[in-house]
């Protein structure tokens, strides 16, 4: 295989065993089912077994992915995992545990960092090594346990998010298409707005931390809400302007898996009708970085993406920042 072009040889995904419903959350907090579907369109969640983790789930999803490619472990050259919940924080990345227990001995291995927009920084930054032809096959996973960073006290919070990881393998070809267009954007201002304060180089762990519980996830729903109303739209329009096209070229979105009403305020701003817009929150919520990938395995495995469709894929969160990709499958 030649050529400095980029395709999408292999996705995969897993997802926990372990279904949590809105009733189930409703004996933890105070919400219900109805208020959790109807101002999430949440109806269901997975939850990571207690020997699960962010590597252990993102070797899962590449093993599809590698098995769909019809490649070995061995052929990777370099795998990226997104994550904001590591096993480990930094230290190792994720990214080495993942190439360990693949056995993917020539592969380096690092980590992406991007909240819940951070598949689509791995993706943009794998896709960048195979184009310029210094790689060959490259690995970009997202995977998060969201429900070990959650405060199951907190009812904003603990109703929206769920675990589970997805896969891509990045291959390179001289076929045309692949990655047309991108934008990655970051408005750090908004940091405080989507934030676990405890835990890193500013706040380290400490019985304080630990009862302030500020090793959980803290968010400003509305905001972020308002935030995501704007950029989800307005970052698929700029790529795929960027790629020479118009919302009408655009045969499948796949935005990030927040909020049903975030997807339908973009789908309308966008003009297109719901076929066009992929979603499966429904089933499981808000998986940070696995959301992309994870809808994308799915919308391939139920047909909707066909050779030379135009694939628009869109994330946003923590940081707070965002990245859209516009990919012509190939
Ligand atoms: N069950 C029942 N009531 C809840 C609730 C829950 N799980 N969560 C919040 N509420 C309450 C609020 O306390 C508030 O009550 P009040 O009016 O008595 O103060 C009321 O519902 C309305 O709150 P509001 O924040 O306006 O609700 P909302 O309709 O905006 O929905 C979110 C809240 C969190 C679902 C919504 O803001 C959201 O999805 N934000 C974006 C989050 C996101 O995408 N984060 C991930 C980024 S990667």
């Amino acid at each position: 295989m030649t050529g400095a072009n980029v395709r999408i040889a292999g996705v995969g995904k897993y997802l926990p065993e372990r279904v949590m419903t809105n009733h189930e959350i409703e004996s933890l907090v105070d919400t219900s089912d109805e208020w959790i579907k109807k101002r999430t369109g949440i109806a269901e969640r997975r939850i990571a077994a207690p020997d699960e983790t962010t590597s252990t789930m993102a070797v899962a999803a590449a093993r599809d992915a590698l098995a769909m490619a019809g490649l070995a472990p061995t052929d990777l050259d370099l795998i990226v995992i997104a994550t904001g919940t590591p096993d480990h924080l930094g230290f190792p990345a994720a990214g080495s545990l993942v190439q360990e227990a693949l056995g993917a001995t020539r592969a380096g291995a690092f980590d992406v960092g991007a909240g819940c927009a951070a598949f689509g920084y791995g993706l943009v930054v794998g896709a960048q090594f195979v184009k310029t032809g210094a790689l060959k096959n490259v690995l970009v996973a997202g995977s998060d346990v969201m429900s070990r960073i959650i405060d199951w006290r907190d009812r904003g919070t603990c109703v929206l998010f769920g675990d589970g990881a997805g896969a891509v393998v990045l291959q390179q070809t001289d076929r045309p298409g692949g990655l047309r267009s991108f934008v990655l954007g970051s408005d750090g201002c908004g940091a405080p707005k989507l934030i676990m304060p405890g835990g890193g180089s500013k706040m380290p762990a400490s019985h304080e931390s630990v009862e302030a519980r500020a090793h959980f996830l803290k968010m400003e729903g509305a905001n972020v809400f308002r935030f995501a109303t704007n950029v989800i739209p307005g970052s698929i329009l700029e790529a795929t302007e960027k790629a020479g096209l118009t919302p009408a070229d655009l045969s499948l979105v796949i935005p990030h898996q927040a909020n049903i009403r975030i997807i339908d305020h973009a789908r309308e701003k966008l003009r297109l009708p719901p076929e066009r817009v992929f979603v499966n929150l429904d089933r499981y919520g808000n998986t940070s970085a696995a959301s992309i990938p994870v809808a994308l395995c799915e919308a391939f495995e139920q047909g909707r993406i066909h050779e030379r469709d135009i694939v628009a894929m869109c994330a946003f969160g923590a940081g707070l920042c965002w990245a859209a990709a516009v990919w012509e499958w190939n």
